[in-house]
Formats: structure tokens, C-alpha cells, sequence
């Protein structure tokens, strides 16, 4: 071990990092910035072109970046997973999706952890940064690298870091977000902490690798039930007349005990739709059943039903039927000022319109052409945002807050719109009318 803490200290050290999308790749350059030379695995050939080229394919991951660490030659990317036997450090940062009974799909980690186990060689370090549940790195990936012939930690070392980008968010950095680190073994804890600390301004040790697992799914865990409990607040309230993001303002001048969170058309993202069912997935082995999860996610999934339900109401008020109405659909990112879609409640709010019988457009800068994904294609292409685009729809209805969609102008022309984000007030030169879901 002494040697590869040498080769960190040192930056000699070459640092691998597989699965270059929204975690690899702020990752990858992370350590690049720090002086680290390193290779950035993918198995989507477009996305290596790209980075070769020095181009960024994330909104929010400036070109620039890429560019500087091409250029320095410090940073190759590459779809041949050889070089992982030039790589001191692996960090594996695949996707975990969910199965399509909601069972954690661990297939990616599997055929990763294969991928290093066929070079795997003495001194590596090797860290798991994909969300899963606790017991994933020792149980599934351990006796994969095992198998190679190698032990950990006599050869080789393991250890699980989660990650916790928030895409858009400009206070935080991959540098500047405090990192837990939890080896299987405390040598491994000691060189992961001894890697990151070399690229990561702040490194949490904590005592195994199932606690750094855990930690992940606790802050999505958390999210997701508070998440759940402002939407329940927002159907309550809204039987009740009262508006709900009026009191989520009155509530946090508390200057204490209390934290916003804020409803919405329901989760999106890569995290806290899916990563909570790892946990419940996980417990059931040990006889647990987890209601606070099972209730949050029932909650948070019945929200595009909801705000459909709102808009149906609203054209009624107006005389229309939801059949045969026009209705734009603002927004497919799942959440403001960024190109992520994935989860996105936009495609289920879409879908519930079309299938109700409505002609359903939509409109977002960031997704000029829709893309097809795992669970939906609707085969649509953005209309412009402009006031003129936007007239003549009998609901328009806001799903994500992009900054280019609080210009009050844009609904000058605008009858009714259905704001699940609270970004749109009633004006002479807004819309006419404004029905928060
Ligand atoms: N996006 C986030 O904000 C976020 C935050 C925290 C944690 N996570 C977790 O990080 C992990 C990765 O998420 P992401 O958002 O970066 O996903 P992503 O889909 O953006 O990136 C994953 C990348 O892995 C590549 N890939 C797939 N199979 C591969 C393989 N066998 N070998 C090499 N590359 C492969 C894909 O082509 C893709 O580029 C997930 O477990 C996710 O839950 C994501």
C-alpha cells in the first residue's frame, strides 16, 4: 500500500475512472485539475469522440474544461478497458437503474467489476461510486475482483465513495462537496482517503464501506419522504384553499428545526426516484419492510396523475373538455436549468394528456428534439419559446422552472396556465388565469 500512497502524494499516480456521464466525467476532471493523469472509460463510443475532440456533452460541464485537460495531456478518454492496467486507482461510476419490478439492476456493476477483475494487478485501488445498497462492494463486487486470483487487502484495495453531484447548482463543486469514503478494510479506507484528499478539498472517512453506502441512500432517502410530505401538504392545502407555497415561506423564517422542501409534478433524476427502492429491496432480506419509503415513493408517483387531474379541472372551469384540447407542457428536464430528463414526470404528464385525448406539444430549450428513452419516446420536437408560440394553447402547463420560462411576456397571450412550480403569476401582461397543481 505504501507505494501507491507514495505515487498519490507524488501525483505519478494514474487514476482510471469508468462510465464518463453526469458522475464520471466532473469526476475524472476533478482529478485531472489536481494534477492526476487520467482515463476516462466509456462504452458509448460518441461520448469518447466527443471528450477527444476536447467537447463536453453535459449543459452544466463547460467544453472548457475538457478542453484544458486534453490539452495538458493529462486526460485521455478512451472505450478500451486495457488501460485500466496502467490505472493505480479505478473508480467505477456506472449507472444502477431499476429493474422493471423495481428491483435493483446491478447488471453494469457486474460487468464492470468483470471488466477490472481481467487486469486487475497488485497495489490497485479500486472504489464503487455508483448508488446502491449497503453490502454491495464487499458481497457483489469484492468476490468478482476475488476471483481474478487476488486478495484484498494483501494485493488489492476496495472501497465504496458515493457521489453527490447536484447538477446546475453553482455553490457546489465536485471539489468543494465534502466526500465519505468507507473501505471494506481499513487499509482500503486509508488509500481512498489518501486519493481523495489529494483532489477533494474536504474527505469524511467513515468505518466500512457499508456505512459510506448507507450515508448515499439516507441524504436520498431523506429527500424523498420530504419530498413526498410537502406533496401530500400541497393536496391537503389545496382542498383546503390554502396555498401551499405561501406557507413553505411563512415556515422557513423559522431559524431553526425546520428545512424547505418544495412539491412539484413528481421526482426526477438518476437518484431520488430510484435509489430509495435499494434500500427496501435490501431490507426485505433482513424481514424489514420500509413504510416511510413505500408511502414517499406511492405519494411522489401519483404526482403527474395529480397535476393531470388539475388540469382537467381547470378547462372544465373554462368550458372545455380535456379531449380535444391543446395543452403545451413546459419543461422535460425533471428539474430547472439543466439537460437532464432522466425520470423526468414531464414524459408521464405528457402521456396521461395524450392518452385523455388532448394534443399535447411542449416546450424546452435544453431538448430542442425529444429523445427516445427506456421508458418513453413521444416522438415530439419544442416549440419556440416565444409569446406567440405560446398562444393559442387552452393550458400551458409548467413542469420544470427554467429561468427562460419566468419571463411573464411569454404568457401575454396565455388563457389558462397550471404551474406546478409556482414560477408564473396572473397579470395584465402575463395570463389570464393561473392554477397552481
Ligand atoms: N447524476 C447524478 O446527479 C448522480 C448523483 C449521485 C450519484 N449518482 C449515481 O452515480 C451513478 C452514475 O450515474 P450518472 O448520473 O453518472 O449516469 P450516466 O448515465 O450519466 O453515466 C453513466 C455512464 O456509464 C456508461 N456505462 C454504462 N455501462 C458501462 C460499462 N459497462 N462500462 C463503462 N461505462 C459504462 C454510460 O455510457 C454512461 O456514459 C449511478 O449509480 C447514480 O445513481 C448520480
Amino acid at each position: 500500500m505504501k507505494p501507491l500512497i507514495e505515487r498519490i502524494r507524488s501525483r505519478a499516480a494514474v487514476v482510471g475512472v469508468i462510465g464518463q456521464g453526469y458522475v464520471g466525467l466532473p469526476l475524472a476532471l476533478v482529478f485531472e485539475e489536481a494534477g492526476f493523469s487520467v482515463r476516462g472509460l466509456d462504452v458509448d463510443p460518441r461520448k469518447i469522440e466527443a471528450l477527444g475532440r476536447g467537447e463536453s456533452y453535459i449543459e452544466h460541464i463547460g467544453s472548457e474544461r475538457v478542453t484544458r485537460a486534453v490539452e495538458r495531456g493529462r486526460f485521455t478518454a478512451t472505450t478500451d478497458f486495457d488501460v485500466l492496467r496502467e490505472c493505480d486507482a479505478i473508480l467505477i461510476c456506472v449507472p444502477t437503474p431499476l429493474g422493471a419490478h423495481r428491483e435493483p439492476d446491478l447488471s453494469f456493476i457486474h460487468k464492470t467489476a468483470r471488466a477490472i477483475a481481467g487486469r486487475l494487478r497488485r497495489g490497485q485501488l479500486v472504489v464503487l461510486e455508483s448508488t446502491t445498497y449497503p453490502g454491495t462492494t464487499d458481497e457483489e463486487v469484492r468476490p468478482i475482483l476475488e476471483a481474478s486470483g487476488l486478495g484484498c487487502p494483501d494485493d488489492f484495495l476496495l472501497a465504496f465513495s458515493p457521489e453527490r453531484e447536484d447538477p446546475g447548482n453553482a455553490r457546489f463543486s465536485t471539489r468543494t462537496i465534502p466526500k465519505v469514503v468507507g473501505g471494506v478494510n481499513a487499509t482500503s479506507t486509508e488509500a481512498a482517503v489518501a486519493l481523495y484528499s489529494s483532489a477533494i478539498d474536504t474527505v469524511v472517512p467513515v468505518s466500512s464501506a457499508r456505512v459510506a453506502e448507507s450515508c448515499k441512500l439516507l441524504e436520498n432517502v431523506y429527500r424523498s419522504i420530504n419530498i413526498a410530505l410537502v406533496n401530500e401538504l400541497k393536496m391537503t392545502f389545496d382542498r383546503m384553499g390554502i396555498d401551499v407555497w405561501e406557507v413553505i415561506e411563512a415556515a422557513r423564517t423559522k431559524p431553526f428545526g425546520y428545512t424547505p422542501f418544495y412539491p412539484g409534478p413528481g421526482l426526477g433524476g438518476h437518484c431520488i426516484p430510484l435509489d430509495p427502492f435499494y434500500l427496501s429491496w435490501k431490507a426485505a432480506e433482513h424481514g424489514i419492510w420500509t413504510r416511510f419509503i413505500e408511502l414517499a415513493g406511492e405519494i411522489n408517483t401519483s404526482m403527474p396523475r395529480w397535476v393531470v387531474h388539475k388540469v382537467m379541472h381547470a378547462l372544465n372551469d373554462d368550458g372545455k373538455s380535456l379531449k380535444g384540447s391543446r395543452v403545451l407542457v413546459l419543461g422535460l428536464s425533471y428539474k430547472e436549468n439543466i439537460d437532464d430528463d432522466r425520470e423526468s414526470p414531464s414524459y408521464e404528464i405528457i402521456e396521461l394528456l395524450q392518452q385523455l385525448g388532448a394534443q399535447v406539444d411542449y416546450c424546452d430549450p435544453y431538448f430542442p428534439v425529444a429523445r427516445p428513452g427506456r421508458r418513453h419516446d413521444i416522438g415530439l420536437r419544442s416549440v419556440a419559446c416565444t409569446a406567440e408560440a405560446f398562444a393559442g394553447y387552452d393550458a400551458i402547463v409548467v413542469s420544470a422552472a427554467h429561468q427562460q420560462f419566468k419571463d411573464a411576456s411569454l404568457y401575454r397571450q396565455a388563457g389558462l396556465v397550471v404551474d406546478t412550480r409556482n414560477i408564473v403569476r396572473a397579470s395584465p401582461g402575463g395570463p389570464a388565469r393561473v392554477v397552481k397543481a
